[in-house]
């Protein structure tokens, strides 16, 4: 027996038609998709129509172009891996003035989207008159230059709602967006939401032609004021009791006094998962699922967990951490850690990993 990650292909494809809703989108597959495995959710994407994708990482990009010949890439890292980019077609963000200055010549050839910092701080011009700069000197460039297809920004605070920082760097998007088509400057590609803008806006911002979408595609809500029934999650992580052993009060269990049995007769399920496997300790805070009930965790090791259960749970059963109710998103709100962070810790090197 060996704990299992699966995902269930037809409520992953259902979700992702839900979440897309006729909008052109950008599906973000960095990170192995999300740790849902890049091949599989390219081929989801393009079943569902989506043949736009963007990653942080060449490598992922180069296995996109294998997987989609005609998609457009865009790599939201910047490198300096020119050629890759010109040999695959695949799309760069322009990261800052001083990168444009630096790699002028290289760059020629490059399709590249210039990128504005705003609020989040990691990339990007810091200026509406950096971006003109650049524009300003890329119109009068006769050598060999980049091409100038996009423009975009990525937002820190969309999850937000009790604070005004969506508010402002959203106004502060849109004003350069609108400035910069006021001076008659035109882009291929205009991209900024993630799913919680995407989902919160209702609709694509004017101008724009992608939502850069990721979490809401792989089944997570971005924020908790969703119904559970909009985004739906295929993911399940189950693992198995391998044994049920009694302890009496006072005995210590797990290491270094993970857990202190409270009553004679403490029935502790040993189940065959742990942070090796990806569970993080937050995680370990709250309940599983066996036979239907509840049951908490009381310490988390390597390779197993103890679980406290009661006279209906023996050897062999099925001990679920995250399914349709024991969702990731449920979780996030609970402070666990982000959607992201929970999934990308999975570890599919030692979970026997699913498709049905
Ligand atoms: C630049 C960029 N765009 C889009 C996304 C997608 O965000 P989300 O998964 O919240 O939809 C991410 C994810 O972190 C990102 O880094």
């Amino acid at each position: 027996m060996t704990a299992i990650w699966q995902v269930d292909q037809q409520i992953f494809q259902q979700n992702v038609r839900q979440v897309q809703n006729g909008q052109p989108i950008m599906a973000v597959v960095k990170n192995n998709a999300y740790n849902y495995g890049l091949t599989f959710a390219v081929e989801q994407f393009l079943e569902a129509g989506i043949s736009c994708f963007s990653t942080t990482s060449s490598n992922e990009a180069i296995k996109i172009r294998e997987l989609a010949p005609t998609a457009t890439i865009f790599l939201m890292n910047a490198t300096r891996e020119f050629d890759v980019l010109r040999t695959h077609d695949i799309h760069m963000t322009l990261p800052s003035l001083s990168f444009y200055k630096a790699h002028k010549q290289a760059l020629a050839g490059v399709k590249v989207h210039l990128e504005y910092e705003n609020l989040l701080h990691r990339s990007g011009f810091k200026t509406y008159e950096e971006i003109v700069e650049v524009l300003e000197d890329h119109a009068v460039n006769d050598a060999p230059k980049m091409q100038i297809t996009g423009l975009w920004t990525h937002f820190g605070y969309a999850d937000e709602f009790d604070v005004s920082d969506y508010e402002t760097e959203r106004s502060a998007w849109l004003n350069i967006v609108e400035n910069l088509l006021n001076q008659g400057y035109s882009f291929d590609m205009i991209h900024a939401q993630n799913s919680a803008s995407y989902i919160r806006e209702g609709q694509i911002f004017p101008h724009h032609t992608h939502a850069r979408v990721g979490i809401a595609l792989y089944g997570s809500r971005p924020y908790s004021s969703l119904s559970r029934s909009m985004i739906l999650q295929s993911l399940t992580v189950q693992a198995n009791v391998i044994q049920v052993r009694t302890v009496q009060a006072g005995q210590h269990c797990g290491y270094s006094f993970a857990y202190t049995a409270e009553r004679d007769h403490t029935r502790l399920a040993v189940v065959d998962i742990g942070y090796g496997d990806g569970v993080l300790r937050t995680r370990a805070q709250h309940d599983v699922l066996i036979n239907g009930r509840r049951y908490p965790i009381r310490a988390l090791m390597m390779s197993h967990m103890f679980v406290e259960v009661d006279e209906h749970v023996e050897a062999q059963d099925i001990v679920t951490l995250y399914n349709d109710e024991l969702r990731i998103d449920d979780y996030t709100f609970k402070g666990v850690g982000a959607n992201s962070e929970q999934l990308s810790a999975l570890n599919l090197d030692s979970l026997i990993k699913e498709y049905k």
